[in-house]
Formats: structure tokens, C-alpha cells, sequence
């Protein structure tokens, strides 16, 4: 804190009958480095969290034109990493964080370009609105990308893109970077300049070992803190949402609430989340389903994936189409409303606050 700011926190602390011996305290407190609970207690302990950001909608159709002209402006390599445009939420003070826990960012990589390997202790995820042409190398494995699948990039595995096409190609990135900042945990290491594999697998050998719904390899009986899934296909993804409403439609409890189809993606050896921080769901409403009014503790983003509806957000309704995004943080009031069937991915920091019990949930009926 500068002290022009500190001055400022204690001139704020001063009452008008404060009397001169009050003054001199604070003051003393100051040159101290201290600071009195009474006079912040409103700020430091609000009744329901008052979150800094604020809920946002950002619209694909002006995201993925930027992207494209940063892919004609700005060169990927050694450095600078990725080619990745992060959503900055607009009352967190100009960050590239979407919310205080979680950075998203629309990433670009241009016919034949390859994203250097590196890791880090920041998980990070991948999610395909449209294109394909690009493999995500995680740990030597070469991971096809395509739409609808969820790629996962557990913390400190090395990873690096390559594009396999003439074409662009264009994907959303979620990571817990905004959280290993506040929390001062991120290590970072560079690898190759170059993927170290370049093979175009249709299937990666981690999705040869555990793509196979219920079955656990015997050679495999570790448990891990983040999923062993390099992908999470869309054609699986979709066969359980189409099930779920097969399911209701036979009267069978199947859906999470009446027309809402959901899934959470897990990590097979827990069952729990896919990995420590991240929380990844893709939800399906049918056409003219409206979801219940709800606030959570902690932030959540969704990407629409397909179809037309709207987002209610703190009262006010925004539209939206595919490849719309928006982050709802904490304790923002919420609910969806579908046109059409729509299709939603989603991902949150809900891991963090229910491992440290600090989850709470209020749905209206
Ligand atoms: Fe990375």
C-alpha cells in the first residue's frame, strides 16, 4: 500500500467528534502498519459476499473476430506462450481475470502454428465451440481437438498445440490462475520449442487407457487429484444428455429438474471433480424451459454451445447465441431461459468452496 493510500484509509477512519487523541491513534496505527477491524468491519465481514466483479456477458460473434485479427497481428512462440485473449471482468480493476478465481480466454492458433510446450501449477482446461485441426500434446500424448469435446490439462503437465491444417482454429481456456495468484502457489517451466509429438491420433492413449465408461484399467489403481481423461468427447457428451430426456420422456428420474438435462464431467479415479480447482458441467434445456432463480457462493462461466435462450443476471436479461459467454459471480442471481433447445457448457470454482465448506446455495422455487 502506498502511503498516499494508507493516508486516505486512515483520513476515511476518522470520524467528525473524533477528538484529537483518536486521531493521533490512528495515525500512530498507520505509521505502524495497522489497521483498526471497526472502522472496515462493513467491507472485511459483509453480511453475503458483495463480489468486485460484476456479471458480464460477452458476445462470440465480437470475440472471435478480434481473435482472428490477433492471429493476423500477433505472432505465437517462445514467450509470449499462447495466442490467448483473456475475458477481464469489468469491476476487477482491469485484470485479465474473468472472476477472483477464475481467467478464461478465447484462444487462436493459425493454420500450421505450433504453441511452444510448457507447464505450470495453474489447471487448465480446454472447450471446442466450432473448428477442429488442432492436437493438444499433454505429457507426450497427442490429443485430438474437436467440437464439443472438454480437453483437460491437470497442473504441471507439460502441454503445447500444434495445428495440423490450413485452417485456423479458435477454443475457449479456463484456468485457476486468478486463484494461484492471489494464493502465491504458481511455478512455471518451460519445455520444447516444438511438441515432442506430432502424431494425429484419432484417440489419445489416455482415452485408449480410460475412455471406457465404468471400467477401470487393473495397471491403474492409484487414485489421482486430477482426471487421467485427456478428452472428453462431445458424441459421449451428447449421447447422455440425449439419454436423460429418452429417460424422462419414459416418466424415469433422469433429468435434474423438468427439461433440464445435465451432466458433470469427473475424474474416474474419485468420482469427484476433473480436476483440484476446475468444475466442468454441460447442461441442456429443452425450448421454452426457464430455470429456477438461484444464487451460489463461489463464480461460474458458461459458454453456449448451441441454440438460442437467455441468461437473467442481477434482474436484467441478456440474449444468447452460440459461443456467448458470461460469468456469474458469487451470490449474483441467476437463471436460464431456452428459445430453442440450448446447449451450455459451464465451469466453476465450486471445488474451492465446497472442499473448504464455504459453499451455499439459494434457489428460489
Ligand atoms: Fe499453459
Amino acid at each position: 500500500m502506498t502511503s498516499d493510500t494508507k493516508l486516505d484509509k486512515v483520513e476515511h477512519a476518522m470520524q467528525p467528534d473524533d477528538t484529537p487523541e483518536i486521531r493521533a491513534l490512528y495515525r500512530a496505527f498507520a505509521d505502524e502498519h495497522l489497521m483498526p477491524l471497526w472502522t472496515q468491519l462493513g467491507d472485511l465481514m459483509p453480511v453475503h459476499p458483495k463480489p468486485k466483479a460484476v456479471p458480464h456477458v460477452w458476445k462470440w460473434s465480437r470475440l472471435l473476430p478480434l481473435a482472428k485479427k490477433a492471429g493476423d497481428l500477433i505472432p505465437v512462440g517462445r514467450g509470449g506462450e499462447r495466442r490467448a485473449i483473456g475475458l477481464s471482468n469489468p469491476g476487477l480493476d482491469g485484470n485479465a481475470y474473468i472472476s477472483p478465481t477464475l481467467w478464461s480466454a478465447i484462444q487462436y492458433l493459425g493454420p500450421r502454428e505450433t504453441a511452444p510446450e510448457h507447464r505450470h501449477s495453474q489447471n487448465a482446461f480446454r472447450f471446442v465451440v466450432e473448428g477442429e485441426g488442432v492436437w493438444t500434446v499433454v505429457n507426450g500424448d497427442p490429443i485430438r481437438m474437436s467440437r464439443g469435446d472438454l480437453l483437460l490439462t491437470p497442473g504441471w503437465s507439460f502441454h503445447g498445440h500444434h495445428n495440423d491444417t490450413d485452417s485456423p482454429m479458435a477454443w475457449i481456456d479456463g484456468l485457476d490462475i486468478p486463484f494461484t495468484q492471489q494464493m502465491d502457489v504458481g511455478f512455471f517451466e518451460f519445455g520444447s520449442e516444438r511438441v515432442t509429438d506430432y502424431a494425429t491420433p484419432d484417440y489419445s492413449r489416455s482415452e485408449r487407457l480410460w475412455g471406457h465408461a465404468g471400467l477401470r484399467p487393473l495397471s491403474q489403481l492409484q487414485n489421482t487429484p486430477a482426471s487421467p481423461i485427456g478428452a472428453y468427447r462431445w458424441e459421449i457428451t451428447n449421447r447422455a444428455l440425449t439419454e436423460q430426456f429418452l429417460l424422462e420422456d419414459e416418466g424415469q428420474p433422469a433429468t435434474t429438474a423438468q427439461g433440464h438435462a445435465a451432466i458433470r464431467y469427473v475424474n474416474p479415479t474419485t468420482g469427484g471433480d476433473v480436476m483440484p480447482t476446475i468444475r466442468c458441467e454441460f447442461h441442456r434445456l429443452r425450448p421454452g424451459i426457464e430455470t429456477n432463480l438461484r444464487q451460489d457462493v463461489g463464480s461460474t462461466v458458461f459458454q453456449v454451445f448451441e441454440g438460442r435462450g437467455a441468461v437473467l443476471l442481477n434482474g436484467i436479461t441478456h440474449t444468447l447465441e452460440k459461443g456467448d459467454m458470461f460469468v456469474v459471480p458469487s451470490w449474483i442471481s441467476w437463471s436460464l431461459q431456452a428459445e430453442t433447445q440450448l446447449d451450455l457448457f459451464r465451469f466453476s470454482d465450486a471445488p474451492i468452496m465446497e472442499r473448504l465448506n464455504f459453499m451455499r446455495s439459494k434457489v428460489e422455487d
